[in-house]
């Protein structure tokens, strides 16, 4: 695999300076160990790309007599759910970070995107997280106020999705978060202008000093472009998966506006909304 990518990655070199041989020339410091690391063993551009057979990994999921059935729902109020499911997470000692989860935002036009952020609360309201305003996300969520959060707890054969609106959260909460965190993660925060170029690793070590020296005596203030989105959910989706791939799928959902009690097939939740089994 190693190889495929740094194959990729020297061949893009090559593209970018204009000759397949000539780029070893700033790589020279390097070259002898890669060489025996063999990564170079694609000469030309049209080598063909050694295949990655992937067909046979596959892991083994739950039982079917472990499944999941509508009447182990601990409530039908799917942020209580959510919570029962969040809790049997943390207290799993492989799952290492129960609360990383990824969000997929898109842009105005439709393009997506998706990376890994931090769950820092959730209740009736929605599920809340901290970043850069200025982000990509940020950028896309302020143009495009909808996101789609995926928890996959890989040792419990379990994931949620949750699909909502995003709105800031208000100033002063953002604030008193800030506050709440080492003061080395809030000056990292002033230092990145998240999902911007810059020169170099350096770039950041030279800036996080210079403001380390500056605020070595007092309170870092929260920078404007940095704060806290709440995902306020219509859809949450509890998956949990089965060695015989007849995983479950037990979705609720919140009636649209019009719609006047549970359709076919759909049950009655609590707090008006409902909810339905999907095929796998
Ligand atoms: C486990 C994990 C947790 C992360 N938590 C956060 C977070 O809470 N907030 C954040 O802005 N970025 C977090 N990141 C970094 C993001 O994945 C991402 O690189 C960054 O937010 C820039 O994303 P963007 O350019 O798409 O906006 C985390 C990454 C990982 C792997």
């Amino acid at each position: 695999m190693i190889s495929v990518l740094t194959d990729i990655a020297l061949r893009n070199i090559g593209k970018i300076v204009g000759g397949y041989c000539k780029p070893y020339a700033f790589l020279t410091p390097c070259k002898s160990r890669l060489n025996s690391l063999s990564f170079c063993s694609k000469p030309t551009d049209t080598a063909p790309l050694t295949a990655m057979d992937l067909s046979d990994m596959r892991k083994k999921y739950k039982a079917d007599d472990q499944c999941f059935e509508e009447d182990q729902l601990t409530s039908l109020d799917p942020i209580k759910q959510f919570g029962n499911w969040f809790d049997q997470a943390t207290k799993c000692p492989e799952v290492g970070e129960a609360n990383a989860m990824c969000i997929a935002t898109a842009s105005k036009d439709g393009r997506p995107s998706a990376r890994m952020v931090l769950l820092k609360g959730f209740n009736h309201e929605g599920f809340r997280f901290f970043t850069n305003y200025e982000s990509r996300k940020g950028e896309e969520l302020e143009s495009n106020p909808h996101a789609c959060l995926v928890f996959y707890w890989e040792p419990l054969n379990r994931q949620v999705r949750i699909e909502g609106t995003v709105e800031r959260i208000p100033y002063q909460s953002s604030c008193d978060y800030f506050h709440s965190r080492p003061k080395s993660s809030q000056i990292g925060a002033v230092v990145s202008r998240q999902s911007t170029m810059i020169p170099d690793r350096q770039y950041l070590r030279q800036k996080n000093a210079e403001l380390e020296e500056r605020y070595k005596a007092t309170d870092v203030p929260m920078p404007d472009y940095w704060g806290g989105y709440i995902v306020k959910p219509h859809t949450v989706e509890f998956w949990q998966g089965q060695t015989n791939r007849l995983h479950d799928r037990i979705v609720f959902t919140r009636p649209k506006e019009g719609e006047t009690g549970p359709g076919d097939m759909q049950h009655l939740a609590e707090g008006g909304w409902v909810y339905q089994r999907l095929a796998p």
